[in-house]
């Protein structure tokens, strides 16, 4: 008999488990089908590119966000990482797939970056644990089932420091990714490459952070120096506390 469940971890483990073998990518399976999926790096994948979100420059161009510790989550081939070191951030990067990690530790070596690169589940025990002015999140949110949003916004408890940022960039409802409410995605055979989410969802889900933004990102033309998909959200918020920038 199977009585094991004593912590919050506990149930989002065996919440993990009610996906089918095919869902792995939300699992403990999840760096072995990253890593797949990297492991074709000439595939015509929008993200492969090495530009950084035109949001993220953004908001480094107004001043909304300055340099300061930061933690790329999910950073795949680390083209945000990359960015953001060049700026003079301390920057740490977390990716579930030594593939990405391996390709985003080339193109950091190649660019004389100094990035501190960690492989694993970036919400488990031992990953990269703050404080950070900046977490950013590109991609990433948009792949976790909906229990594991909890050990997201645990998180960001846990290592976002007061009057840091929370940037990220996800599918925006209509556009890309399904529609599924919570409870129809268990018992679904697959994550149906990822979740929608509506400005009320992402509102709703980040509500102990205040918003300083939420916009479409821009659609960026092939000739521009920055990643730009206009199927994604792009959300600033801030944690209560601390000081603002430029104050
Ligand atoms: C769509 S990709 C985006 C990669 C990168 N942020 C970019 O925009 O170029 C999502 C990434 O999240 C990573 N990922 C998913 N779940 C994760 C987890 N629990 N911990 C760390 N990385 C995770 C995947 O391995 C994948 O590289």
């Amino acid at each position: 008999m199977d009585r094991n469940v004593r912590s919050v971890e506990d149930v989002l483990r065996l919440m993990d488990g009610l996906f089918a073998p095919e869902a792995d990518r939300w699992t403990a399976g999840g760096a072995d089908w990253w890593d797949g999926f990297y492991a074709d790096r000439s595939k015509p994948v929008p993200f492969f590119v090495a530009k950084p979100d035109e949001t993220l420059v953004s908001y480094v161009e107004r001043g909304l966000v300055t340099p300061g510790r930061a933690l790329d989550l999910g950073c795949g081939p680390g083209r945000n990482a990359l960015y953001l070191a060049s700026l003079g951030f301390e920057v740490d990067a977390v990716d579930l797939s030594p593939g990405a990690v391996a390709w985003a530790g080339e193109r950091a070596r190649e660019a004389g970056a100094d990035i501190r690169f960690h492989c694993g589940d970036a919400f488990a025990e031992g990953a990269p644990d703050g404080p950070y002015d900046l977490v950013h999140d590109s991609g990433c949110f948009h792949h976790l089932p909906p229990h594991r949003r909890v050990s997201h916004l645990a998180l960001l408890d846990r290592v976002l420091a007061p009057g840091g940022h929370l940037a990220l960039t996800c599918f925006a409802s209509g556009a890309m990714g399904s529609e599924l409410p919570d409870a129809e995605l268990y018992g679904a055979a697959e994550p149906h490459g990822g979740l929608a989410y509506t400005p009320e969802s992402l509102r709703h889900v980040f509500a102990e952070l205040e918003e300083v933004e939420l916009r479409r990102m821009r659609d960026e033309p092939a000739d521009s120096p920055w990643f730009g998909e206009d199927f994604l959200w792009a959300a600033l918020f801030r944690k209560p506390g601390g000081s603002r920038p430029g104050r």
